[in-house]
């Protein structure tokens, strides 16, 4: 998309939430550069990436912020949501723990975002359906619930990586 630099239409900041390791940096790095790595380390403090897409005609640059679940590791919050437009809230499916912490980043989220964000509930590693710890009827009820949109991932297949992207940029558009 290089010949389109001067012509974005918007820029859309898209924070990730969740507990450490429930993958966050690695759907990011599916998402962005179509990389996986099964030794990802633990984020510090923040980092972002971009990705250049075209919604409905329109240049759309996304602009999808990672940060650290691991409290000690975590940079300022208010500065982290701050012109968030979209939010995506993810745990991992086999731990049942990362789900149930999912009221508390909800909090987190609404306590220091923009009351119109759109928030994106992910339950990611989907490839490992045999350890499932969270029935996907809990993770429907809470989505419907707090009003948030939800799907199964899996960064490592690649499993709607893509589709919960877009997904969450069209309705922020
Ligand atoms: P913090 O940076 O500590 O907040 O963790 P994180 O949420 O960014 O997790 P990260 O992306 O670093 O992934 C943690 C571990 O889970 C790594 O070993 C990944 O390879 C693995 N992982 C991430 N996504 C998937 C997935 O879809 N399937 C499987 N099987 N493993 C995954």
């Amino acid at each position: 998309y290089g010949d389109y630099n001067q012509k974005i239409d918007y820029v859309f900041k898209v924070v990730l939430i969740g507990d450490s390791a429930v993958g966050k940096t690695q759907l990011l790095a599916r998402f962005a550069r179509n990389e996986f790595s099964l030794d990802s380390k633990a984020t510090i403090g923040v980092e972002f990436q971009t990705k250049t897409l075209i919604i409905d005609n329109k240049i759309i640059k996304a602009q999808i912020w990672d940060t650290a679940g691991q409290e000690r590791y975590r940079a300022v919050t208010s500065a982290y949501y701050r012109g968030a437009v979209g939010a995506m809230l993810v745990y991992d499916m086999t731990k049942r723990q990362s789900f149930d912490h999912m009221v508390k980043w909800l909090e987190e989220l609404r306590g220091h975002a923009d009351q119109n964000i759109v928030i994106m509930l992910i339950g990611n590693k989907c490839d490992l359906g045999s350890l499932r710890a969270v029935p996907m009827e809990d993770a429907e009820e809470l989505a419907q619930r707090e009003n948030l949109f939800f799907m199964e991932t899996s960064a490592l297949e690649s499993t709607n990586v893509e589709t919960c992207f877009l997904t969450i940029l069209t309705e922020i558009y």
